[in-house]
């Protein structure tokens, strides 16, 4: 299977749901407070008896996702404290041994399938618990295990669970950060690792943490497109940034309309949003990510079209200089003829985008089907769309959809001062 077939769902689905769910769920400071505390792996280690999420936690994220219009989730089945949510024959620091003694892998992974949503499984490679992560050359043997653990864990992941769609490693990197990607793939026998991964799931895409590029880049709480045709995918929190696992007290929630414009700008550079939350110490969603996670439900299903299997466009609404994260009024996406100009900043009765090169033919209102006059002045490019309401439609992005002659194309200006002769 090519890299290209491997990504057609990933890139039809553009929206993915993350999930951090682990002992440090229940501390409410992040998932890094065992190392960031330098909390000793023995104390750390009674929470595990106090790990209970309550039945059917899975099925409630997966009944989020699905609310917020997400193709797929992914689950954190083990982060850098060590504790893995799954039984393991090479961990007994495990949800299936201690607390409530389940598989919650099995139970996210059957919910996820029940509920019509493809299958990520989150994992790190480093486990905070051996010390030859940290000093490899003073702890050889214990780096020596981890790795191996590390290898045997990832084939019970992709032996056990049926078809995984997307494994995305974290924790790949140096404690010393020192040696760049080679270390990193020497370290974790990361080409060994992989095509294991491969042999056991043909058809699942892998991102690029463990050092080696596989399919996917994975930016961090930016929306950062990749070179054309390489398949990215932008992992951001619903809060601010420091805090993927359940977070108790944090004033910071990004609002609804940010929310959707990475969603959009994802879209736009040909890329994907992974949006996370962090569910409380009991595994229910906490209510302020719901309601944003039903916002853009809302949202996409009436705006659907315009994030979808979407390409990239050239054309740029006025006066914005056209990067992905550089959008002043929206950004544009496009499916074949069509685009869809995603409008952040309601411009008012007149939207006029610049330097159009390609015929318009038909303006309508994406959510309503409701039509608009425009004008085209061919020569200079500039395309001017009239009578829309002087309020913004949708406050939180409203989207023209635009049908052209042909594939729309951005107009080069002979002379950046033309425009001034009229
Ligand atoms: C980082 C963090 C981690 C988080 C992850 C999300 O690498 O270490 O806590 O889980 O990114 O992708």
């Amino acid at each position: 299977m090519t890299g290209e077939d491997r990504l057609r769902w990933f890139n039809e689905a553009r929206f993915g749901l993350y999930v951090h769910f682990g002992l440090y769920s229940l501390l409410g400071r992040g998932e890094w407070t065992m190392y960031s505390e330098r909390i000793p792996p023995a104390e750390y280690a009674a929470l595990a008896d106090r790990f209970r999420p309550v039945p059917g936690a899975a099925r409630e994220w997966c009944e989020a996702a699905k609310l917020a219009g997400a193709k797929y989730i992914v689950l954190t089945t083990r982060h850098h404290e060590g504790f893995s949510l799954f039984d393991s024959a090479y961990s007994d620091f495990t949800s299936a041994r201690h607390g409530c003694r389940r598989d919650i892998v099995r139970e996210f992974t059957d919910a996820a399938r029940a509920a019509g949503l493809r299958v990520g499984l989150y994992y790190s490679l480093l486990d905070w618990r051996f010390p030859g992560y940290f000093e490899p050359d003073r702890y050889p043997e214990s780096q020596a295990a981890l790795v191996e653990y590390v290898h045997r864990q990832v084939r019970e992941l992709m032996t056990r669970y049926g078809t995984i769609d997307l494994l995305e490693y974290d924790g790949g990197w140096m404690h010393d950060l020192k040696g760049g990607r080679e270390r990193q793939i020497d370290f974790w026998r990361s080409r060994e690792l992989n095509a294991m991964v491969r042999e056991l799931q043909p058809g699942i895409i892998i991102n690029d943490r463990s050092g080696l590029p596989e399919d996917l880049d994975t930016p961090e709480q930016e929306v950062r497109a990749s070179r054309s045709g390489r398949g990215w995918e932008s992992c951001m929190c619903i809060g601010d940034s420091c805090c993927w696992g359940y977070t108790r007290f944090n004033p910071n929630w990004k609002t609804p309309a940010q929310l959707i414009q990475h969603l959009v700008s994802a879209a736009a550079g040909e890329g994907n949003f992974l949006l996370n939350i962090g569910p409380a110490p009991d595994g229910r969603v906490r209510g302020e990510e719901l309601d944003r996670l039903r916002v853009i439900g809302r949202w996409l299903s009436s705006n659907g079209a315009a994030v979808r299997d979407s390409r990239g466009c050239d054309l740029i609404g006025a006066s914005q200089p056209g990067q992905v994260d550089l959008n002043l009024q929206g950004c544009w996406t496009r499916r074949g003829r069509t685009a869809y100009w995603c409008v952040f900043r309601w411009p008012g009765t007149t939207a006029t985008a610049v330097r159009v090169g390609t015929r318009p033919l038909r303006v309508r209102m994406l959510a309503t089907g409701e039509e608009f006059p425009f004008e085209y002045h061919e020569l200079s490019g500039r395309f001017i769309i009239r009578g829309l309401p002087e309020l913004p439609p949708d406050g939180l992005c409203t989207v023209l959809e635009v049908e052209f002659a042909s594939e729309p194309a951005l107009k080069v200006e002979p002379s950046p001062a033309d425009w001034l002769l009229g």
